[in-house]
């Protein structure tokens, strides 16, 4: 049987946009050796008035409008976030109570990049196991308050950024990869690689926030191989050739590894969403980010095939593939 079905997608943006040129007058860098290397122009950034919490309720309001329901039917918010807005309680109980729909199940998901992705996973297992009826699942970040604005092997990479579906559980009625639905999922965790991608603070560790450290070359060959191979998993598992894929909707971490996991699979270019040009790399947003504004500029329509896919720290990475 299929999985819950997405009734609407929304996303919201900081105000502020900042351009490479911008961002070359306070570290080492060129606009040239952004775009080359990442295919990033620009990103948004957050004001201090622009929070994960201010983002993801915002986004959720899109996906309830664009779903035509009110914040009354959901019972379920997971949001995934590797940026609360305090460590605890879950940011997801603040968008509830901004939504108005207290009383049902909300919680935070930490995967980072791949967030949107366990957290579409887990909300869809508890919307089959009738815990809810309807849920809103978010990606919401705030990247840039964990940045070393001195380091501009990172500084440069991300955006803050939140996207938000609308996820009803499933009626029973219609199964398959024709069917409208979540057809099939495969989530999976590196531990061990913990050290390449990572945040040096924590409540636990330095009582500190921290900073994002990575090794980016050593992330992207992961990147590239984990990428592939969990797409290659989902597509076995559902019975689904690479040609019947409408869209493939990846995390926007660099336009190389995008171009790269597409070409190892045969998957055309033109099938490919990015939007890492003008949001740059936004974490857990990334994946609904690039949904909602592929739904909204006329590419996805209702029926497509659509792959989602992430990789980030943990190391995390998974693959989701929907008929919408
Ligand atoms: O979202 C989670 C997953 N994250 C990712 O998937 C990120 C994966 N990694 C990447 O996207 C890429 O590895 C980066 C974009 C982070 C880096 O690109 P790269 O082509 O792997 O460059 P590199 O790290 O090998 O650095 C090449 C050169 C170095 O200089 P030398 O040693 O050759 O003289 C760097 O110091 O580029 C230098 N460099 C920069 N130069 C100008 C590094 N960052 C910058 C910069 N501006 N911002």
């Amino acid at each position: 049987m299929n999985g819950s079905r997405i009734l609407g997608t929304g996303s919201a943006l900081p105000r502020r946009i900042v351009t490479n040129a911008e961002l070359a007058e306070r570290v080492d860098t060129s606009d040239e050796w952004i775009v080359e290397r990442t295919g990033i122009r620009q990103r948004h950034i957050a004001e201090p008035d622009e929070t994960t919490g201010t983002l993801a309720t915002a986004a959720a309001r899109a996906a309830l409008a664009d779903a035509g329901i009110d914040a009354s039917s959901i019972g379920l918010i997971v949001l995934a976030t590797a940026t609360p807005d305090n460590t605890f309680p879950a940011t997801a109980t603040k968008v509830q109570a901004a939504l108005g729909c207290n009383g049902g199940i909300a919680f935070d998901v930490a995967a980072v990049c791949s967030g949107f992705l366990y957290a579409l996973a887990a909300a869809d297992s508890m919307l089959r196991t009738g815990m809810a009826k309807r849920a809103l699942v978010i990606g919401a970040e705030t990247f840039s308050r964990i940045l070393d604005w001195d380091d501009r092997t990172t500084c440069v990479l991300f955006g803050d950024g939140a996207g938000a579906v609308v996820l009803e559980a499933p009626s029973g009625e219609a199964s398959g990869k024709d069917a409208p639905g979540i057809i099939g999922t495969r989530l999976h965790a590196d531990g061990g690689c913990h050290d390449l991608l990572y945040v040096d603070g924590g409540p636990s560790t330095t009582q500190t926030v921290g900073h994002v450290r990575m090794r980016g070359p050593e992330v992207f060959r992961h990147a590239v191989v984990n990428l592939s191979s969990v797409l290659r998993e989902v597509l076995e598992e559902t019975g689904v050739s690479v040609d019947e894929i409408d869209w493939v909707v990846p995390h926007q971490a660099n336009a190389r590894i995008l171009d790269a996991t597409a070409r190892k699979l045969g998957i055309s270019p033109d099938k490919v969403i990015v939007t890492v040009d003008r949001h740059a790399n936004t974490s857990a947003a990334s994946v609904p980010l690039a949904l909602d504004t592929a739904r909204r500029d006329g590419r996805i329509k209702a029926g497509d095939l659509v792959m989602l896919e992430a990789m980030g720290g943990g190391f995390t990475w998974g693959a989701s593939l929907i008929r919408l």
